[in-house]
């Protein structure tokens, strides 16, 4: 499956907000908060195209030599192909083109697959936030050096 990565555009507004909504696990970013970090100083929204379609999407704020993950979901339907790791490679191109020593973020410890996929890519546990999301899980910081 051909995967290109590319800044995510005006015309993706509409498809991100239906993945982050769609997707369990995905961290429910709106339309309105997609827009806000369009090419802003710092921010960072990538979109991962597919057969002409959005396939997936990520968005990191890169602050004081880190870049936080704030959220990355893959359409269900094009799950394990490489999608989300094609995000996270141009993620971490970009953020250490941008000076980013690391790449941090959190994950719910109930949420396997995406512990799973970034474990796969070489993240580890630096954290816990004990019972921070409303279903009680515990919140695992992770990071991944670059
Ligand atoms: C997590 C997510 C982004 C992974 O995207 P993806 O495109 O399916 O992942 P990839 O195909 O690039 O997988 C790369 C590797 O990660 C690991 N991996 C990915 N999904 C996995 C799963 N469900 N179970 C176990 N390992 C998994 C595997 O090692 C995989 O390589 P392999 O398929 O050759 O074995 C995707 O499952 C998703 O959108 N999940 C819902 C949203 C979410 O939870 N986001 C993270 C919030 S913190």
């Amino acid at each position: 499956m051909a995967i290109v990565v590319r800044d995510a555009r005006d015309s993706d507004l509409g498809a991100l907000a239906e993945l982050e909504a769609g997707v369990a696990g995905a961290a429910g970013w709106t339309r309105a908060q997609f827009a806000e970090d369009f090419g802003r100083p710092g921010r960072l929204v990538l979109a991962a195209e597919s057969g002409g379609q959005v396939a997936g999407h990520a968005a990191a704020r890169l602050s004081e030599g880190e870049a936080q993950l704030l959220t990355i979901a893959v359409r269900p339907e094009l799950g394990r192909r490489g999608v989300g790791a094609a995000l996270l490679a141009a993620l971490s191109e970009r953020a250490r083109d941008a000076g980013c020593r690391a790449i941090t973020f959190e994950v719910s410890e109930r949420n396997a697959p995406a512990r799973a996929f970034y474990v796969r890519a070489g993240a580890r546990v630096v954290g816990r936030r004990p019972k921070f999301y409303n279903d009680g899980a515990d919140a695992l910081l992770m990071d991944i050096t670059l």
